[in-house]
C-alpha cells in the first residue's frame, strides 16, 4: 500500500532520542514523543490564538495529538473532571465487550458542522471532529483514547494513562501496566488500528446502526437529526433488528455486529478479517423490523466451512449445535491461541456469549449438505426446542489468561492464529505500512503527509489504515 497515510500515532523515541521539550516533559520518554512535532495545526483543530476549544493555556503550539490528554480539549477542568462545551456523551447500544470494564465516551463536532451520512455504514466525519473513550476499572480511570480527525482522510489516534490521584493522564505507547495486585493491559498502536480499521474513517462505535439502536443514549441517532447534525438525515432513527425465526436473533446480531462485525469482520476491504468472507455487521439499511433470516452475519455462517488448515472442516454455525459451531466454541474461549475477539480481552462475556448460544441452539438442525439459506428460512422451533442447547443459568465459566493481550497474542490475529478465517485471509496480517508502526524510524511518508502539524518529524509513526 502507498500513498499517504490516513492515520497516525505515536511510539515512544528510541534510546538516545533527543528531547525538544520543556523540562516538565522531558522527564518521560513517552512524552518526549509526543512533543516533537509542530504548533496546534490549522486543520482540525483551533487556530493557534482562537481557542475556541478552551484549552489551558499551557497547551498552546501542543502537538497533534498532545502529549496529555487535558491539551485534548476534553474537559475544561481536568481535576474536577468538568466536560469542555461542546463535548458530547454518548453510549452505543451495543457496546464492545472489555472484560467488564466500565467505558465513557464523548464526542466533540466543531461548531455548524455536520457529518456526512451519504454512505449509512461509513460516516464521514468533519475535519476537527474528536471522540473520547474513557476506560474505568474498580472505580479508577486507567485510559482514555481518542480518534481526532485533522484532515480530510486523516486522522490521528493516541491513549492517555492516568495517573494514581487521577488529576492528570499523559499519552502512553500501550503494554502492560500495574494495576491494583495484577496489570492492566493498554492496547499498543498496532491494536487499535487492528479494530479500527474496520471502518474507512475509524469510527466503530459512532454510526447509523450503533446510535440507532435501542439502548443507545446520550448523542443518539434521534438527537443527531434533531440537532441537525446529520446530512442526509436517515429516513428512520428508531432501528430494529428483526427475527430469524428463532426468536432469539435480534440480541446475538447485535452482540456480534458491535464485537466482530464493526471491527474485524465486515464489507470494508480494509477491516481486517475481511479476506475470510465471514461478514458479522449488519447493514441500517436493513434495520426497519423484516426477518434477519437473509442478513450476512446469517448467510456467511450457518452451516459455512471455513477454509482455514487449523480448523480442517470445522462449520463457523451448526444450526441447533452450539457446541460444535467453531464460532460459539471461539468467543466462549480465551487462551490457547483459540479465542474471539483475538486481541483486548481475556475474559469471555459470559452473558453475551449466553445470548449467541441461544440462538444458535434455537436454529433448526438441517440436513448435512442443505444449503444455509434453508436454515436461516426455518419456521420457528416449538418453544422448547432450545432446551438442550439453553445455557446454564449462569452461563460458561469465565476463562483468566494471566498472558493475555501480550504480544504474542496480538500476532495471533494477524496470520497464521487459528481465526475460523485467518488462513483464508490473503491480506489477513497488517498492511505492509502498518507494520512499520513496531519501529520509530517514521517513514518518508509521514513527514509529507503533514500539514497537520502532528506527522512533521521521525516520531510519528506512519501506520496506514486507510486504503
Ligand atoms: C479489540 C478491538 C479494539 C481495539 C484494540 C481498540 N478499539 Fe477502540 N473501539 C473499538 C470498538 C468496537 C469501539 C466502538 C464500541 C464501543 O465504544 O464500545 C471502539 C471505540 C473507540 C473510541 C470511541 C470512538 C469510536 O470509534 O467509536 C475511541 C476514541 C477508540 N476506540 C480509540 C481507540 C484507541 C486509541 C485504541 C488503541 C489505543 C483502541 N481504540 C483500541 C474496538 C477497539
Amino acid at each position: 500500500m502507498t500513498g499517504r497515510p490516513d492515520s497516525i500515532r505515536w511510539t515512544p523515541p528510541g534510546p538516545g532520542a533527543p528531547a525538544r521539550c520543556g523540562p516538565w516533559l522531558a522527564a518521560a520518554a513517552v512524552l518526549v514523543a509526543a512533543c516533537s512535532s509542530g504548533p496546534i495545526a490549522p486543520d482540525g483543530q483551533a487556530p493557534v490564538g482562537t481557542n475556541v476549544e478552551h484549552l489551558p493555556a499551557a497547551c498552546a503550539g501542543a502537538p497533534t495529538p498532545p502529549s496529555t490528554l487535558d491539551c485534548t480539549g476534553l474537559y475544561s477542568d481536568i481535576v474536577a473532571k468538568q466536560l469542555n462545551p461542546g463535548v458530547e456523551a454518548y453510549t452505543p447500544a451495543v457496546p464492545l465487550w472489555s472484560d467488564g470494564a466500565d467505558k465513557d465516551r464523548w464526542i466533540r463536532l466543531p461548531p455548524g458542522t455536520t457529518i456526512d451520512t451519504s454512505k449509512p455504514n461509513e460516516w464521514v466525519f468533519p475535519v476537527g471532529t474528536k471522540l473520547w473513550k474513557q476506560f474505568v476499572k474498580d472505580g479508577r480511570r486507567v485510559e482514555t483514547r481518542l480518534w481526532q480527525k485533522v484532515r480530510d482522510g486523516f486522522w490521528v489516534h493516541a491513549v492517555y494513562a492516568w495517573n494514581d490521584d487521577q488529576t492528570a493522564a499523559t499519552v502512553s505507547p500501550g503494554g502492560d501496566v500495574p494495576f491494583g495486585s495484577g496489570t492492566y493491559h493498554i492496547p499498543t498502536g498496532d491494536e487499535c488500528e487492528k479494530c479500527h480499521r474496520g471502518r474507512t474513517e475509524h469510527i466503530l462505535g459512532f454510526g447509523q446502526v450503533e446510535l440507532g439502536l435501542p439502548g443507545a443514549s446520550g448523542m443518539t441517532l434521534a438527537r443527531m437529526v434533531a440537532d441537525g447534525r446529520l446530512t442526509p438525515a436517515p429516513p428512520t432513527t428508531s432501528l430494529v433488528i428483526g427475527d430469524d425465526g428463532t426468536g432469539a436473533a435480534a440480541p446475538a446480531l447485535g452482540w456480534l455486529h458491535a464485537n466482530c462485525g464493526i471491527t474485524c469482520h465486515n464489507a470494508n476491504s480494509n477491516s481486517t478479517g475481511f479476506g475470510a468472507g465471514m461478514n458479522l455487521s449488519l447493514d441500517p439499511a436493513d434495520l426497519d423490523g423484516r426477518s434477519s433470516a437473509a442478513f450476512a452475519p446469517l448467510h456467511t455462517t450457518v452451516g459455512v466451512t471455513v477454509n482455514t488448515p487449523a480448523w480442517n472442516g470445522r462449520v463457523r454455525i451448526i444450526p441447533g449445535d452450539p457446541t460444535r459451531s467453531l464460532l460459539y466454541e471461539l468467543i466462549s474461549n480465551r487462551g490457547m491461541g483459540k479465542q474471539m475477539p483475538p486481541i483486548a480481552t481475556s475474559v469471555v462475556d459470559v452473558q453475551h456469549v449466553a445470548l449467541v448460544q441461544t440462538w444458535i441452539g434455537r436454529m433448526t438442525p438441517v440436513d448435512a449438505g442443505a444449503p444455509p439459506t434453508e436454515v436461516a428460512d426455518a419456521a420457528p422451533p416449538p418453544p422448547d426446542a432450545a432446551e438442550p442447547d439453553a445455557p446454564e443459568p449462569d452461563g460458561p465459566e469465565p476463562v483468566v489468561v494471566a498472558d493475555a493481550g501480550s504480544p504474542g497474542e496480538v500476532d495471533a490475529i494477524s496470520a497464521d492464529a487459528p481465526e475460523p478465517d485467518a488462513g483464508e485471509e490473503p491480506d489477513a496480517g497488517p498492511p505492509p505500512d502498518a507494520g512499520a508502526g513496531q519501529d520509530d524510524g517514521g517513514t518518508a511518508d509521514d513527514g509529507g503527509s503533514g500539514d497537520d502539524g502532528g506527522s512533521d518529524d521521525g516520531d510519528v509513526d506512519g501506520g496506514v489504515v486507510g486504503p
